[in-house]
């Protein structure tokens, strides 16, 4: 799917659709790639301030409320499996909320089944989002094809 920031709307409105509580979404691409500006754009649907919601870089982990509760972790400075492992993100992420991660496929198998979204910089304005369904169970695969 190809998209401008003007068309953020539509693809938001897609995924919204069908993100149920306790979905985990892996967000890879490049730096400056729009992970953040996805999972912005997915929160203001669910009435989190925009302004609230800012790459978790330095601090790994950030929450914010909402319609629901989102997880927001970001792995680029994480630097071994061992301190992901003592961050417990892992688990925060197992609970009812939605959460996302930028940079999953740094650490692909640490948070067992999720959705992974890919951004490609197609050029300034332009990007091109992919999804892999495969980590997903039977089910949840069921239900994000609907509308992916
Ligand atoms: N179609 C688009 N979708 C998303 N961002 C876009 C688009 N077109 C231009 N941009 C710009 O690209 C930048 C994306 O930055 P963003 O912080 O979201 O990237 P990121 O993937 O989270 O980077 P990082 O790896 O540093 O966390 C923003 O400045 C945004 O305005
Ligand atoms: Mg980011």
């Amino acid at each position: 799917m190809k998209y401008s920031l003007d068309e953020l709307q539509s693809v938001t409105q897609k995924l919204t659709s069908v993100i149920a509580p306790k979905d985990i979404i892996g967000i890879n691409g490049p730096l400056g790639a729009g992970k953040t500006t996805l999972i912005k754009a997915l929160c203001s649907h669910w009435d989190i301030p925009t302004d609230e919601v800012t790459s978790p870089t330095y601090v790994y982990h950030h929450i914010y409320e909402g319609k629901i509760k989102v997880h927001h972790m970001d792995l680029y400075r994480i630097e071994s499996e061992d301190i992901l492992q003592s961050l417990d993100l892992v688990s925060f992420a197992q609970g009812n909320d939605v959460t996302f991660v930028e940079w999953m496929e740094l650490y692909p198998d640490a948070f067992g089944s999720y959705l992974e979204i890919q951004i490609e910089i197609l050029n300034d304005q332009d990007r091109e989002l992919s999804f892999n369904l495969a980590r997903l169970s039977i089910e949840d695969q069921m239900r994000f094809a609907k509308v992916l």
